[in-house]
């Protein structure tokens, strides 16, 4: 058993010395690969905390310590609406959801980003076309508006790294990819009674 364990050690730290040095010419491919055109720019290859430690390898061990202060600190960083209101208008809302342009080297930045939430998330059950990497967040207005939902839902939207530190979704606040008022928006769509989201499917 010691000896299968050994072995085993051996491979992990080889395979992890391989990763290192793979790194290396994985970074140097993206560096010399990717062409900054508009807003696209080269620093969109820096990765800031958050992103090392959730693109580490799978299999190798990371500090749990390391990854609960990098969780806090996204948690203390989220800005909750300036005027106490997190509610705002479900049809701006549903265009914000629905829109999936924005910080693509072709779109213009002078126009509002979208969140193209349907990208990855089924909302108002008539829509059909959707993705499913997200729970399907058809009825999400039943949780109802207590002030721990409201602060949940945005702070979800706002850097779901405070939740679920390798989320797969954007970081809609902390990332200034949609604005406070967009946020509140998306924030009807999801939790007004009258928003399609909360409809029964015809
Ligand atoms: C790239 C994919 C992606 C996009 C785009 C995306 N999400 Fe998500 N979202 C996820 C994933 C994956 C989860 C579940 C895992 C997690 O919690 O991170 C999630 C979780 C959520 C949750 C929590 C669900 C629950 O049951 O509590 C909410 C609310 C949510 N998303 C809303 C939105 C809204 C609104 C938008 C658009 C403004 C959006 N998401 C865009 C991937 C995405």
């Amino acid at each position: 058993m010691k000896a299968l364990i050994a072995g085993v050690n051996i491979a992990l730290t080889a395979s992890l010395a391989a990763w290192t040095m793979a790194a290396d010419d994985i970074n140097a491919v993206l560096q010399n690969s990717f062409v900054a055109k508009n807003q696209a720019t080269m620093d969109r290859l820096e990765r800031d905390a958050v992103q090392t430690a959730c693109s580490a390898p799978r299999g190798m061990l990371l500090d749990n310590d390391m990854l609960a202060s990098l969780r806090a600190e996204r948690l203390a960083a989220v800005v909750l609406p300036a005027d106490g209101e997190y509610l705002g208008d479900w049809q701006r809302g549903a265009e914000v959801a629905g829109n999936g342009r924005g910080l693509q080297s072709s779109d213009d930045p002078a126009q509002p980003n979208g969140g193209n939430c349907y990208a990855c998330h089924q909302l108002a059950p008539d829509k059909v076309a959707y993705g499913t990497l997200g729970p399907s967040l058809t009825g999400y207005g039943a949780r109802g508006q207590s002030e721990a939902m409201l602060q949940y839902t945005w702070t979800k939207l706002w850097d779901t790294h405070a939740y679920n530190l390798c989320s797969h979704m954007p970081r809609f606040g902390a990332q200034g990819i949609l604005t406070e008022q967009q946020l509140k928006d998306v924030m009807a769509y999801l939790l007004d009674p009258a928003s399609p989201v909360n409809q029964a499917a015809e």
